[in-house]
This record gives C-alpha cells, sequence and structure tokens, in this order.
C-alpha cells in the first residue's frame, strides 16, 4: 500500500504494508472476491496518469480496492455495497487505514443509490459488482463522469468463462445461472465496445479490465 498520501499512517501502530497483507489474507481466507494483483496495478496506475478527485466504486467488499485507490494521490473515494457483512468489514477496515474522511462507504444496493451520488462529478468509475448487471451499473452512473472520464470494469472474463461461449458442449456443462451471467457479461463486452460515446479497450490484465474513456 501506498504510504504518500499526507504521510498519512494507518491507527494501531500497523504499517500500510502490514494492513495490505491483512486484508489480502483476509480476503483469501474468508473466500472475498478482491481485484487480481495486476488488475490493480493498472487500476494505480490510471489513477497516477489521470489524478481523480473523486472515484466512484460499484462493489466495495471489505474496502480493498477503495482504500488502494484513495492511497495512491488521496483522491476521495465513494463506494457502495449490498452485503452489510461486507459493508461493516470495510467501515473497520478503512477506520484502520486511517482514511475515513476520503473514503465514503454507502450500503445500498448500487442500482438504488443513484440519488446519495447524483451531486457529484466523478473522473473514474471502477465497476466490480454483480457481473450481470454491469450493463445497468454503467448506463446508470456514467451520466456523473466529468469530461474525458474512466469508467474501469474489472472481471469482463468472468474468471475465463466468457471463452466458453465458444465450446457449446463446454458451455452447457455449467448451470443454468452460471450460463445466464456467462451470456451477459458476453453481450456486456458487444454492448460497451459498439458506444459511441466512449473509447472502450479490453486488457488480457488479472480477469479482464476494459478500460473506457469518456470522448
Ligand atoms: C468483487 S467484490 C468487490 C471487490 C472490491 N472492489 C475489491 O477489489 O476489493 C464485489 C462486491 O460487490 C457487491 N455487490 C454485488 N452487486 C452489488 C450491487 N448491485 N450493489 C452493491 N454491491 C454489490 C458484493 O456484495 C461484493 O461484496
Amino acid at each position: 500500500m501506498n504510504a504518500n498520501i499526507n504521510d498519512r499512517k494507518p491507527t494501531n501502530d500497523l504499517t500500510f504494508s502490514d494492513l495490505d497483507k491483512e486484508l489480502r489474507e483476509y480476503a483469501i481466507s474468508h473466500d472475498v472476491p478482491i481485484i487480481q494483483d495486476d488488475g490493480l496495478a493498472m487500476l494505480e496506475s490510471i489513477i497516477r496518469i489521470k489524478r481523480p478527485k473523486k472515484i466512484l466504486e460499484i462493489g466495495c467488499a471489505i474496502g480493498y480496492s477503495a482504500i488502494r485507490m484513495a492511497s495512491v494521490l488521496g483522491s476521495i473515494v465513494y463506494t457502495i455495497e449490498r452485503n452489510e457483512e461486507m459493508y461493516n468489514q470495510a467501515i473497520e477496515n478503512v477506520k484502520k487505514a486511517n482514511l475515513s474522511d476520503k473514503i465514503h462507504i454507502i450500503f445500498k444496493d448500487a442500482l438504488e443509490a443513484y440519488d446519495l451520488v447524483k451531486d457529484n462529478t466523478f473522473d473514474l468509475i471502477f465497476i466490480d459488482a454483480a457481473k450481470a448487471q454491469y450493463m445497468k451499473f454503467f448506463n446508470l452512473y456514467t451520466p456523473l463522469l466529468s469530461t474525458h472520464g474512466v469508467v474501469v470494469c474489472d472481471n469482463m472474463e468472468f474468471h475465463g468463462l466468457v471463452e466458453v461461449l465458444d465450446n457449446i458442449e463446454e458451455y452447457k456443462s455449467y448451470s443454468r445461472g452460471v450460463r445466464g451471467i456467462i451470456r451477459k457479461m458476453a453481450k456486456f463486452h458487444d454492448e460497451l465496445l459498439a458506444k459511441e460515446d466512449f473509447d472502450t479497450t479490453l486488457f488480457e490484465v488479472g480477469d479482464g479490465i476494459a478500460i473506457s474513456v469518456k470522448k
């Protein structure tokens, strides 16, 4: 974790790297799907290049990526989480990171949280929540994006399963629910690339990252 914003330190004599390690270990041992290392490196590079004043994250989980994003340059992060246990963990972790003044965590389904953030303009939106709803999140929140703002979508490959659509026998071996998500993710790929008001590039980084820049 980057400790350069205001030279601040986490609480309880933790260092940023102790806290980083603690959160990663917690995520692994409790099956919390946090962003992969190379996806995170890319996200942090985008933040260094774009220098966003405000970031909106859809899908906070335990606050790991929100803490990492706020730690790069001190951007203000609004992050939305619908699972109460995750939300409570995120509150505690953000306090531990000493970033409560930088990270606002909203406990709500992101499809119902628009009114709570609509008075803000965001320079970066990071979408990392329910895969079947990506297009809805994108369409709902991108009107709040600043000129030339950037949207980063994680898990575009849905754990490598989007490719399974090319192999009908393998595709059929998955449950109806998983097949539904695979189809919706593939549709989202196509619709995102076709959007005329955004330039989108898909990267084979982490679980697949899409970067869409508002024209
Ligand atoms: C992949 S995890 C987020 C990981 C986090 N961004 C990180 O890298 O540290 C996805 C989270 O999104 C939450 N989520 C899924 N759909 C949501 C929705 N419609 N509204 C709010 N949160 C949602 C889930 O509860 C889960 O905690």
